[in-house]
């Protein structure tokens, strides 16, 4: 008998709120257009997220709906990273399934809320809710050269298991990236005797 792991259809419905260390992880609302006009500032972000590059209002009005779409239509959760003393909003945070209990995870914090460990604190809440949440792994596409993004998933416990030549999108190009993992769950089918 095949103990299947929960997939994609079984996070169908609203986001749910997650709270880690001094964060806490939300669901976008309307009134995130800072934080999306800090992100469509940064030199990096625009390239490897659809956040725009010098966008109108309407435009940031559309990237807030489309990640919340995201959990409408059972790609993923997108979830606004807001620190808990101020309730201020200082990035971002998503996972998107794959089939079998695989999701990959992005993340992001606007520049001037960096190194004071919110990547970190968000990441490690996701992973504790990706553990109850019954996913069987998570993985990671970093840029070799991005030491504070791999440094954040390995504080947190993924393990760097590759490099592809081919393996993120970067603006419109596909760079090399590496291939970190955390393995939820020892296997994603389990056999029962
Ligand atoms: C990558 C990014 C999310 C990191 O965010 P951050 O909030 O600065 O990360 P944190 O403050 O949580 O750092 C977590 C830990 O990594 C450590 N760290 C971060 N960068 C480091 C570096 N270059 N060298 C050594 N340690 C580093 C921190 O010291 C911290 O550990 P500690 O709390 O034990 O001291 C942020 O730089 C970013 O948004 N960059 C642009 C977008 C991006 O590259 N996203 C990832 C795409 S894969």
């Amino acid at each position: 008998m095949t103990d299947m792991l929960q997939g994609p259809a079984s996070f169908a419905g609203g986001t749910p709120t997650l709270v880690g260390d001094g964060v806490r992880l939300r669901e976008y609302q309307d009134d995130d257009v800072g934080l999306v006009r800090m992100a469509a500032s940064d030199p990096y972000i625009p390239l490897v997220t659809t956040v725009p590059t010098n966008p109108g209002d309407r435009d940031v009005t559309a990237y807030i709906e489309r990640q919340r779409g995201r959990a409408r239509a059972g790609e993923g959760y997108q979830w606004v990273v807001e620190e808990t003393s101020f309730q201020t909003p200082v990035g971002q945070i998503g996972v998107t399934w794959h089939d079998l209990g695989d999701a990959s995870v992005g993340y992001w914090i606007a520049s001037p809320f960096r190194r004071r460990g919110f990547a970190k604190a968000a990441l490690r809440a996701v992973v504790s809710w990706a553990a109850a949440s019954q996913l069987a792994r998570l993985n990671l596409f970093v840029e070799p050269w991005n030491e504070d993004s791999w440094r954040v998933a390995e504080a947190v416990g993924f393990e760097r298991e590759a490099v592809e030549p081919e393996a993120i999108r970067v603006g419109g190009e596909v760079h090399e990236g590496y291939i970190y993992a955390l393995q939820l769950r020892i296997s994603r089918q389990s056999t029962n005797a």
